[in-house]
């Protein structure tokens, strides 16, 4: 504390630790690998489909360690990461209560239980310890990764949230055996968001080997190379700007035009999906301003096309366009800070791109699309 005329200063540095640990089988009741405290109590909140494919395996590990548990079953979906979702969460686990350092609360399931789950831990009695089990492609290569939790409030998304780490997640890529297609192609769109504005190297083994990593439900071997190498250069760009004290993110790069396509009422995209539909029109506008090459823009869309992640989306018009960059102004701090592939593997952010730069980047998609 520092003290000077009518000022008390309070200064407070807190450190942030967590692991990230690969592992096989999280759930094999021989390996102890979730290092339970023989006794202790657990909370844990999972999602629904994996509660009932699990749910001997889960019961059968838990009740090795400790008979004290409750598991709730939460259903998923971006629809499901609400405010009501948040509230029957926390209601449970008043119910059941925890300690407030030594009964972590378990989140297993994909970015949607990530993100609500983590964020009712982080509220309840201001924060307990929580671990996050990944179970679908988007949860594992991103979503667990950082330490941002939340919920959308009514159209806004992620427009309630904290900053909160987890102590520990458990990276168990068995589990995306059972994830359907549709939802490994949109984990996917999030893997070439990092190659393409950080890793060339990633983006050329995708063009190899990501078709095959898909058809495998990434359990193939070429698939452990892109899973590590998306992981680690997401941590290489989060770890220095946890808190996004520096709001110039290149991991921003595919979320700023992807919203609309998210939260429109009829039939939204997943996630990743918007992703790549921003991605394919961000990589129009790299071109507009001469970031890329055309070469380099036809290779972006034919590894899109080849993973099958959409390049487009029939809403898509210039004023949605326009209104998401004034957007992205309010949220980004009064700048554009709009992040650009430069070349392959090399990110650029633009702060003054016209409307008729978006105009003509979405002719160019157009163009692109239907020619
Ligand atoms: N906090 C972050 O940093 C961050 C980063 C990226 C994405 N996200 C958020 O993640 C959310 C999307 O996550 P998501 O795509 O995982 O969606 P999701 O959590 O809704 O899961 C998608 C579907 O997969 C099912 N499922 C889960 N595991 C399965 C498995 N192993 N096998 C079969 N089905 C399974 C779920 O029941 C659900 O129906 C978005 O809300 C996005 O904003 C957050």
């Amino acid at each position: 504390m520092k003290i000077a005329k009518n000022i008390l200063k309070i200064s407070f540095e807190k450190r942030v630790d967590y692991s990230l640990i690969f592992c096989e089988d999280v759930f094999d009741e021989t390996k102890n690998i979730l290092n339970f405290d023989m006794g202790s109590k657990r909370f844990i909140i999972v999602d629904s489909f994996i509660a009932d494919k699990y749910h001997d395996k889960i019961h059968k590990y838990l009740a090795k360690f400790t008979s004290n548990y409750k598991i709730i079953p939460v259903e998923a979906g971006e629809l499901n990461k609400n405010i009501d979702t948040f509230l029957y969460i926390a209601r449970e686990l008043a119910e059941f209560d925890v300690d407030r350092r030594n009964e972590p609360i378990i989140v297993i399931g994909g970015g949607v239980l990530m993100d609500v789950g983590n964020f009712v831990a982080s509220c309840y009695r201001r924060g307990v310890p929580h671990i996050s089990i990944p179970t679908t492609l988007m949860g594992y290569v991103d979503a667990s990764v950082g330490i941002k939790t939340g919920i959308n409030l009514d159209r806004h998304k992620n427009r309630l949230g904290t900053f909160d780490s987890p102590q520990f997640v458990y990276l168990d890529r068995s589990f995306l055996k059972t994830l359907p297609k549709r939802h490994i192609i949109n984990g996917t769109g999030e893997i070439v968001k990092i190659a393409l504005i950080k890793n060339a190297k990633l983006f050329e083994y995708l063009e190899s080997f990501g078709k095959n990593a898909i058809d495998s439900n990434f359990q193939n071997e070429e698939s452990s190379y892109i899973l590590n190498q998306s992981i680690i250069d997401i941590v290489e760009e989060l770890e220095p700007n946890l808190f996004e004290d520096n709001l110039e993110r290149c991991v921003d790069f595919g979320h700023t035009f992807s919203l609309p396509f998210e939260m429109i009422k009829e039939s939204p995209l997943l996630h990743g999906e918007a992703v790549a539909v921003d991605i394919a029109y961000s990589a129009c506008l790299a071109l507009v301003r001469n970031h890329i090459s055309e070469n380099q823009l036809q290779r972006i869309f034919n590894l899109m096309q080849c993973l099958g992640l959409p390049c487009f989306h029939p809403n898509i018009t210039s004023e949605i366009l326009w209104e998401s960059v004034q957007e992205r102004i309010n949220h980004r701090s009064g700048f554009q800070r709009i992040p650009l592939p430069q070349g392959l593997g090399k990110c650029i952010f633009a702060n003054d791109v016209t409307k008729k730069e978006i105009d003509s980047s979405l002719n160019l998609l157009r163009n692109v699309m239907y020619h």
